[in-house]
């Protein structure tokens, strides 16, 4: 007879922990997620949007997913935005993540998902960042939107071992560049300078991270690319559609990622087509697109529910077996049919 599992809470303290301890594993992880949504063993539908009409800039997005091969789970992300609680010092974003057992189809785990969210999206553009850069591991990096998420990316190119021999900032609030900056400084010892003008980051970096909130795209000058740097756009509304056109352009997914007015929809909407996306980043790693070194080479992630899923799936495990999930014996009390 089938029983009624556990149900486990891991609480955000302990995903901290465990990502940090596990970042091999994280990275590992994020990268045979991205090999099995190529190969169709993952289930990925649309995202869908909760937004309300008197806050044009928050919303909650709910992701559901499964990922087969060697994880089989199922699973949603409920995650939600709200730019505004920076102004109290607040994450912009925060999020759960339910895993369940497909056998079944019962949740098994409560997990706090910001920062598997956070994780996901900064490994996977650390990925994508050594597959299409000329020169690995090296170069000048601009960051533009110096929140959470940048942040995160960071930690995750210094943790592959990327070695700047300059990196600048720009935010539209310079307060949050400044805490940047000083973050850089004491967590690794590292020297960075902050730009008034987008355009000054932009022209000196090899490598340029945008990690705004922009809900429309705002860097239209072709020029400013001109020496063909490379461009982890998770931000995915900066790049005008003439930028676009001009690029390379990688994706996770190219039908998730020409939606929801992203810089590569609107380019789509523009031409009527899809034929400025070179390949998805499976396509990269397997050597079917080769990076071209001479024009901006631009990875543009939606965020996959799967990678979510992969990531947490990791969490959950290391979490039962050092006994930091906090087990719910009786959560299905009431599952037996008779
Ligand atoms: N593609 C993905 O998989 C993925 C996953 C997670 C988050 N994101 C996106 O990453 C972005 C950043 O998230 P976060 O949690 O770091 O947010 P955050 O609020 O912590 O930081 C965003 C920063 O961008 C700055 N900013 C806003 N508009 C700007 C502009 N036009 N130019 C320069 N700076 C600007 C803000 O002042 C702020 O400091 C969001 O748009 C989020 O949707 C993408």
């Amino acid at each position: 007879m089938a029983a009624a599992p556990t149900f486990y809470v891991v609480p955000g303290s302990a995903v901290k922990s465990l990502i940090d301890d596990n970042r091999k594993q994280v990275f590992d992880a994020v990268e045979a997620a991205y090999r099995l949504h190529a190969s169709g063993d993952t289930v990925n539908p649309d995202s869908y949007f909760l937004r309300y009409a008197d806050k044009p800039n928050a919303r909650i997005i709910a992701l559901p997913a499964h990922l087969g091969g060697t994880v089989q789970k199922s699973g949603i992300k409920w995650i939600s935005s709200f730019p505004e609680n920076r102004a109290s010092n607040l994450a912009r974003a925060s999020a759960v993540l339910i895993l369940n057992d497909p056998t079944t189809g019962y949740p098994l785990a409560c997990i706090e998902a910001s920062l598997i969210s956070a994780t996901r999206t900064a490994a996977s553009a650390a990925l994508a960042a050594e597959h299409i850069s000329p020169h690995l591991r090296e170069g000048a990096l601009g960051v533009i939107g110096t929140g959470i998420i940048a942040r995160t990316t960071v930690e995750w190119l210094l943790f592959r071992n990327w070695k700047f021999r300059k990196i600048s900032l720009y935010d539209v609030d310079r307060k949050e560049a400044e805490r940047f900056s000083a973050w850089l400084q004491d967590r690794h010892h590292l020297q960075v300078d902050i730009q008034y003008r987008l355009e000054d980051v932009v022209r000196g970096a090899s490598l340029i991270l945008f990690a705004t909130t922009a809900l429309a795209p705002y860097l239209t000058d072709e020029k400013l690319l001109e020496h063909s740097p490379t461009i982890l756009h998770l931000s995915l509304r900066d790049i005008c559609v003439n930028v676009i056109l001009a690029s390379q352009n990688i994706v996770d997914d190219v039908d998730h990622c020409l939606k929801a007015n992203t810089s590569l929809h609107l380019s789509e909407m523009a031409t009527g087509g899809r034929s400025f996306v070179a390949g998805n980043l499976v396509d990269v790693l397997d050597k079917r697109v080769a990076p071209d070194r001479h024009r901006p080479r631009i990875f543009s992630p939606f965020g996959l529910g799967v990678l979510d899923l992969a990531v947490g799936n990791l969490v959950l495990e290391a979490a039962i077996s050092s006994n930091a999930a906090i087990a719910i014996a009786d959560f299905f009390s009431n599952s037996a049919r008779w």
